[in-house]
């Protein structure tokens, strides 16, 4: 998978986003190949580790996967519950956590979650799968349901506003004309190499705020990423090894810089660190 093209798009269907994911689940572990994905994973990593003190007790790893995130949780949590509307993704997330006796992986999706209202200590929403669904609010609406009060929500969605706008001078024209966030179509591969597309829509700062807000939840920290490498044209990285270098090296800044303000409103992902009121 890679960020090529982002342009006027329309929000998936579930169904398509279920197809594009089991159309991906061999390859989709080689974050490693690219810049974008090594840094980004190298952040949520660090980001996780830094938050293990809230992810205690009974755990859900909404939109989990292949399980990255899951397995990395199982260690501290008493019970991890990983859910995704992939059945593939979920079959690479059984190999992971395969000897995790605290891990269950379920077929389900975050518009209609199947838990008992307060039944889990903390949600991590790694992957930006929020900005996946059309319906967005009802995800929202769902963690707030299922999770305990005073519960940690952690989730990561793409920003409307990011430097590498500046390279795209159609998009950065209908974000100034339309309020709110956009849908936009990454251009990715699939298992076989074929071209395939990604519809992934991003979020104001004030759309999140005000989501968080209606849905009981008080924001408490913010970390950017893509903030340092998107001050150059996203693309530029799959052109060569030495250009692929330099983007892991600007991700390295990301890693000082992302975490104040107003950093991390100006990464091309944030990840929010949000308690259930
Ligand atoms: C980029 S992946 C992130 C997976 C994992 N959290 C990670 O960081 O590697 C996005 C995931 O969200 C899942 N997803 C998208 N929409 C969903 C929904 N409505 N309900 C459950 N999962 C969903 C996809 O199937 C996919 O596995």
């Amino acid at each position: 998978v890679h960020v090529s093209v982002s342009n006027q798009a329309q929000g998936p269907t579930a169904a398509s986003v279920r197809q594009l994911y089991d159309s991906m689940a061999e390859t989709y572990d080689n974050i490693d190949e690219e810049a974008f994905y090594a840094n980004q994973y190298r952040v949520y990593r660090r980001h996780l580790s830094s938050h293990r003190a809230c992810l205690k007790g009974r755990l859900l790893d909404l939109g989990c996967g292949t399980g990255l995130q899951t397995a990395a949780v199982a260690a501290t949590a008493r019970e991890v519950v990983g859910v995704d509307l992939s059945p593939d993704l979920l079959n690479k997330a059984a190999n992971r956590c395969r000897g995790l006796a605290n891990v269950e992986l379920m077929l389900a999706d975050a518009t209609g979650l199947p838990f008992a209202d307060s039944s889990f200590d903390a949600v991590i929403s790694y992957g930006e799968v929020l900005s996946h669904v059309v319906e967005y609010d009802k995800p929202f609406a769902e963690v707030s349901r299922v999770l305990k009060h005073g519960g940690t929500f952690i989730f990561s969605v793409l920003n409307k506003w990011y430097f590498g706008l500046v390279y795209s001078p159609a998009d950065a024209g209908r974000a100034l004309v339309t309020a709110g966030g956009q849908w936009q179509m990454w251009k990715c591969e699939d298992d076989r190499g074929h071209p395939t597309e990604m519809r992934l829509r991003t979020f104001t700062k004030a759309e999140i705020d005000a989501l968080v807000t209606r849905n009981g939840f008080v924001v408490y920290g913010r970390q950017g990423i893509h903030v340092a490498p998107t001050v150059f044209p996203m693309g530029l990285q799959r052109r060569s090894v030495w250009l692929d270098l330099v983007f892991r090296k600007l991700g390295r800044l990301d890693d000082l810089v992302a975490q104040y303000r107003p950093f991390a409103n100006w990464g091309y992902t944030c990840i929010y660190s949000s308690r259930r009121s």
